[in-house]
């Protein structure tokens, strides 16, 4: 195992492998409508980790998936992530005028774009999910797209969305907070997730339940470890406007428990997770990177 590249290296391939896949499946800026097709490429493409796609890659590799399929599938995801960040910082969600160091998408564009942009990339990441072959087996492949379709709705991010925007000025419980994030975050990460190990070889259940339990554990983690760099790293750094949490009153892990206690808490987290990896062996490394990644990220 000692010629593989190292995390960094494995991270920038994945990473531009996924920049390509949504070059191409997003539509050219030339077709019309032609700014919203711009608005869509500006919110989706050239920022972000690009951790939900890497995620599908790393847990491809536990069940032999072809990156080729894995890139579209990650892609879908991401492309569903880029609009809930969208909708997220528009006036009437976060207010927010700064995502990935540049200007969010209604403050480049105006208000109704930045909406339909959303709109628009949610049914361009189900388009993707069907229009290509991502594993051999159609079943499996419609399974995903219900997969995608739950983790999306009011019942994964739109929900824990509606729970966060019900919540401004109050104080939550911890597992308030943890229903909240699981929904608002995790959701989609697990989709991320198991959707890029059912692209592969079908793996027996036992597996399939551990790569799930790791996936909500590091998907709670990674809106947690969100929730401490909200108060701990600069705007510079997180390329979105640091601070915002406390000033509109949200309830976080942070305000809940204080920074000490959320940072160690997304350690025991991360820990958790890298237990459920344990019967995988070597084949798991770039998911337990992963897991270091999201928690011990600076941004
Ligand atoms: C930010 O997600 C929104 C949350 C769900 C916490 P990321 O931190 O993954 O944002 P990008 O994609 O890297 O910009
Ligand atoms: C966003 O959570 C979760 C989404 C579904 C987009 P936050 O509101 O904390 O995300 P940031 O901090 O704006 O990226
Ligand atoms: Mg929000
Ligand atoms: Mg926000
Ligand atoms: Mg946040």
């Amino acid at each position: 195992m000692n010629n593989l590249p190292d995390f960094k290296a494995w991270a920038a391939a994945g990473q531009g492998r996924i920049e390509a896949t949504l070059q191409h499946v997003l539509p050219s800026p030339q077709i019309a409508p032609q700014r919203l097709h711009q608005a869509m490429r500006y919110a989706v493409l050239g920022g972000g980790k690009r951790v939900r796609p890497l995620l599908a890659f790393a847990a491809g590799e536990l069940s032999q998936a072809d990156p080729e399929r894995v890139a579209l599938a990650g892609a879908a995801v991401e492309i569903i992530h880029a609009y809930s960040l969208v909708h997220d910082d528009l006036p009437c969600m976060d207010d927010d005028v700064l995502r990935r160091g540049k200007p969010t998408c209604h403050v480049e564009y105006d208000e109704a774009t930045a909406l339909l942009v959303g709109d628009a990339l949610q049914s361009l990441a189900f388009q993707v999910m069907t229009d290509h072959k991502l594993c051999d087996d159609a079943a499996v492949q419609l399974e995903m797209t219900r997969l995608l379709a739950m983790a999306s709705g009011s019942r994964g991010m739109a929900g824990g969305q509606a729970i966060d925007l019900a919540s401004v000025g109050k104080e939550l419980t911890v597992p308030e907070l943890e229903f909240m994030h699981i929904h608002k975050t995790g959701a989609i990460i697990r989709a991320a997730a198991l959707l890029g190990f059912k692209c592969g070889t079908p793996m027996d259940e036992q597996d399939q339940a551990q790569v799930d339990k790791f996936a909500k554990l590091i998907g709670l983690a990674f809106q947690v470890v969100d929730d401490v760099l909200d108060v701990d790293a600069s705007t510079a750094d997180l390329g979105k406007t640091a601070g915002k949490d406390a000033q509109h009153g949200k309830p976080t892990y942070v305000s809940a428990l204080g920074v000490v206690r959320a940072r160690e808490l997304a350690e025991e987290l991360r820990l958790a997770a890298m237990q459920a990896l344990d019967g995988f062996g070597e084949r798991a490394l770039r998911l337990r990177q992963l897991a270091d990644f999201i928690v011990l990220r600076k941004s």
